[in-house]
């Protein structure tokens, strides 16, 4: 400690660099702060580490390798009303590279924490927060920072699991956003004819599922055979690859009236197409561009000029969904969805990257792995890492 303090006092360390290396030396901890020591100890009876690691967007940038990289920090203290999560998995989303860009939240600049999703355990918690939770607890939770071995959230944002399985963190960004955006502004009706684009992905599995449960005709959209066959095990009507069919020759045959509602989710030239697609008074949703996201602007041109009269030729509707904008409705979907997971109804297909070259996506490193495998269109369901190594700590 008195070498470091001369280091301090001499300038070669910055005070925050002097305090992460005696954090480092100093030995291992079971209790974090004495005035919560009860609830601060490691469920299993372990020590909590002085330092851990997380992903820290230092510059933005829609190239997740550029804009973020790997820190060592200390282990983030619970205040009263927090928990202290240590993550077992982590959910990758296509929007993990809009967020490190800046493009979520303008007045967020670098450093910030990234990841939005994680299920853990409890091992640690303020005073407030005990009257729900303990240590222990499995919780999943959706917010920021999740790209950590260890997490703290406001107990408000935890929801309470009876495990920490990777199948549930599907449910939080994923499945919410399928649930909710169908339900609220899908208008599903039986018998009518559903078009969800990247079907085989995180949030196309669920779209495809809950427009099946409404009754309607499903036809998904994805780049393989392999996803072709997972999308007829959910029940999909019609799966089109695109990569060996002409989408829009397709579906000017099979669909000659049209489409209801279409899940989009890929922008550019397939948003154009959907546009063309709809039937009269169809609804197209807007969930997503991904094919804009790795270009600086974050879009891909559609053709904008021509959408005023193809709308009202047809009485048809474009909507945006942002989950964000959707969060009083959430605890309500969650709930469901657990329900519907419970029962044996609802597919959670989890893809942890066991047919990735580099192999499954374990710690904190294979997040950059998990994000390109993703945008390189490998997916097969929701993308998770996991956290092995806090298992071990
Ligand atoms: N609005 C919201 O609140 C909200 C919430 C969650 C997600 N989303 C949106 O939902 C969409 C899917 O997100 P996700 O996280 O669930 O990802 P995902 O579907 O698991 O993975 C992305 C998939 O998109 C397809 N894709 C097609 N063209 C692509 C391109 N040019 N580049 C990369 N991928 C392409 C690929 O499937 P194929 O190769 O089979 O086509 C790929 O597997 C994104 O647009 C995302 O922004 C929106």
């Amino acid at each position: 400690m008195s070498r470091l303090l001369l280091r301090l006092l001499a300038g070669q360390l910055t005070r925050s660099e002097a305090q992460l290396q005696w954090l480092r030396s100093a030995p291992r901890r079971s209790i974090i702060d004495l005035s919560y020591s009860a609830h601060l100890m490691d469920f299993q009876r372990s020590s909590i580490p002085s330092s851990m690691r997380k992903l820290v967007a230092t510059k933005l940038s829609q190239n997740f390798r550029e804009a973020v990289s790997l820190q060592t920090v200390p282990v983030p203290t619970p205040g009263d009303g927090d928990l202290l999560i240590r993550n077992r998995y982590v959910g990758i989303n296509a929007s993990d590279i809009n967020y490190s860009a800046g493009r979520y939240d303008r007045s967020v600049t670098p450093p910030f924490d990234v990841g939005f999703e994680g299920v853990g355990e409890v091992v640690g918690l303020g005073l407030s927060a005990s009257s729900r939770f303990t240590v222990g607890d499995t919780v999943a939770y959706m917010s920021p920072g999740a790209f950590a071995e260890y997490t703290v959230i406001s107990a408000k944002n935890a929801i309470p699991v009876p495990s920490a399985r990777p199948e549930l963190l599907a449910l939080l960004v994923s499945g919410a956003t399928a649930h909710i955006a169908l339900r609220q502004l899908g208008e599903l009706k039986r018998g009518e004819t559903v078009l969800v684009t990247a079907a085989a992905g995180g949030t196309g599995q669920f779209a495809v599922q809950f427009a099946k449960m409404a009754g309607c005709h499903v036809v998904g959209t994805c780049s393989s055979q392999e996803k072709v066959e997972f999308l007829k095990t959910l029940g999909c009507d019609r799966s089109i690859n695109y990569k060996m069919e002409d989408l829009a020759a397709t579906l000017r045959r099979e669909y000659p009236r049209g489409v209801d509602v279409v899940y989009e989710s890929i922008g550019g030239s397939v948003f154009d197409l959907a546009v063309n697609s709809l039937a009269t008074r169809g609804r197209l949703l807007v969930i997503g561009f991904i094919s804009g996201y790795q270009s600086a602007s974050g879009l891909q041109p559609v053709r904008g000029s021509t959408i005023p009269a193809k709308l009202l030729q047809k009485s048809a509707s474009i909507r945006g969904f942002f989950l964000n904008h959707f969060l009083s409705d959430y605890n309500n979907s969650l709930r469901s969805m657990l329900e519907l997971l419970t029962a044996g109804w609802l597919v959670c297909k989890v893809d942890s990257g066991e047919r990735d070259v580099g192999g499954c996506f374990m710690g904190l490193d294979s997040v950059y792995r998990a994000v390109e495998y993703m945008y390189a269109g490998h997916n097969l369901g929701k993308v998770v890492v996991e956290l092995q190594n806090n298992r071990k700590l």
